[in-house]
């Protein structure tokens, strides 16, 4: 177990009964981390003799930004309300939470190829529902430092209103219409896994669940492949998957046939071309 160190929340953004933006800023001032990290938050459990139970949050917010942590919270309901996610949702801004350390390396970004020339491959993230997180910490750091890498963002999730960030991400791949692609090269795409509910009839974008970008149509070119405008192979595309565990075996599944193997089957000479974080 890490350090629990305390902090005081200062934003609180309800995009939905049950989806939750929000910010806190160390007492202790902000640490150094990397983009695609999580750190824990903690909480004495009233029920439980007011023990302190903590639970892993991806970090949203980006190693540039040193003034607050920014998190991106479902609360869990079912079957029985979850613990720490009630007691976040009960909580104000001005209250004070417990955190632990920013830690984890499964879904860092990739600066590095196994014989030390730079990584230069297009980054594809892919996420489920809240499994965006840690690919908002990798835009907005990815963007702040200037580089040039293609980065395709594809969102999933079952209601048009639970697309987190919609803006902010349509803004960043606007900007890069807008400077070239040349100097910063970002494309955002949603999905929606519900697209026959009421509440979607307005969605016109891609339908299916997120992973469904990979498949390809009849035989020929994926939506992704059709997106960046060619065959997608481990030598031109880094993968980076967070989200159900669905998710990420639904994305490697049509992966793995195309030779793509992730970091914890590395190979003998330490190459990879997927990392994950699935919902533990
Ligand atoms: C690396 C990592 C990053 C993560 N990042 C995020 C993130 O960015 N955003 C996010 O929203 N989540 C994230 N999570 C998930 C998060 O850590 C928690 O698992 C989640 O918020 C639920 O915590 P909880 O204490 O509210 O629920 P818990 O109390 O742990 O409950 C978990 C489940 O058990 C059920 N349950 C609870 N009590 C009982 C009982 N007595 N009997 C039967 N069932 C019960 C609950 O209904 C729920 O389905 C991440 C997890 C990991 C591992
Ligand atoms: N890094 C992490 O480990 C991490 C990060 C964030 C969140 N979490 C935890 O994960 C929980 C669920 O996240 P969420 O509420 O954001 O997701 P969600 O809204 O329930 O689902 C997001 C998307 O994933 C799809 N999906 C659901 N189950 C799936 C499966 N088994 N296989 C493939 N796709 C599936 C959904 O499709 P349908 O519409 O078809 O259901 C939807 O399109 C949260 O409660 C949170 O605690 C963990």
């Amino acid at each position: 177990m890490g350090t629990d160190n305390k902090a005081k929340l200062t934003y609180f953004q309800l995009l939905k009964e049950d989806l939750v933006i929000l910010r806190f800023v160390p007492y202790d001032g902000m640490p150094d981390y990397e983009a695609g990290q999580f750190l824990t938050v903690g909480f004495p459990i009233p029920a439980e003799n007011y023990k302190v139970i903590r639970r892993a949050y991806s970090i949203a917010s980006h190693p540039e930004n040193k003034k607050y942590f920014e998190l991106l919270i479902r609360w869990v309901r079912k079957p029985l309300p979850g613990r720490v996610t009630t007691m976040l949702m009960g909580s104000s801004e001005g209250d004070e939470i417990i955190w632990g350390d920013c830690v984890g390396n499964a879904l860092t970004i990739n600066e590095k190829l196994p014989d030390g020339r730079k990584d230069e491959r297009r980054i594809v993230c892919v996420s489920g529902g809240t499994g965006l997180a840690p690919f908002i910490s990798f835009a907005n750091h990815l963007h702040d430092v200037g580089d040039k890498r293609e980065i395709i963002c594809l969102h999933g999730v079952s209601y048009v209103d639970e697309l987190s960030y919609r803006d902010h991400l349509t803004k960043l791949e606007t900007e890069s219409q807008d400077r070239g692609k040349d100097k910063w090269n970002f494309t955002y795409r949603a999905s929606i896994s519900r697209p026959k509910e009421w509440f979607n009839r307005s969605w016109s974008g891609h339908k299916g669940r997120v992973e469904e970008f990979l498949k390809s149509k009849g035989g020929g070119l994926s939506a992704l492949e059709e997106l960046v405008g060619e065959k997608i192979t481990k030598d031109n595309t880094m993968f980076y998957i967070c989200g159900w565990q669905g998710t990420i075996d639904g994305s490697m599944k049509y992966l793995k046939p195309k030779g793509f193997v992730t970091m914890p089957d590395k190979r003998e000479d330490g190459s990879f071309e997927a990392k994950f974080e699935s919902y533990g």
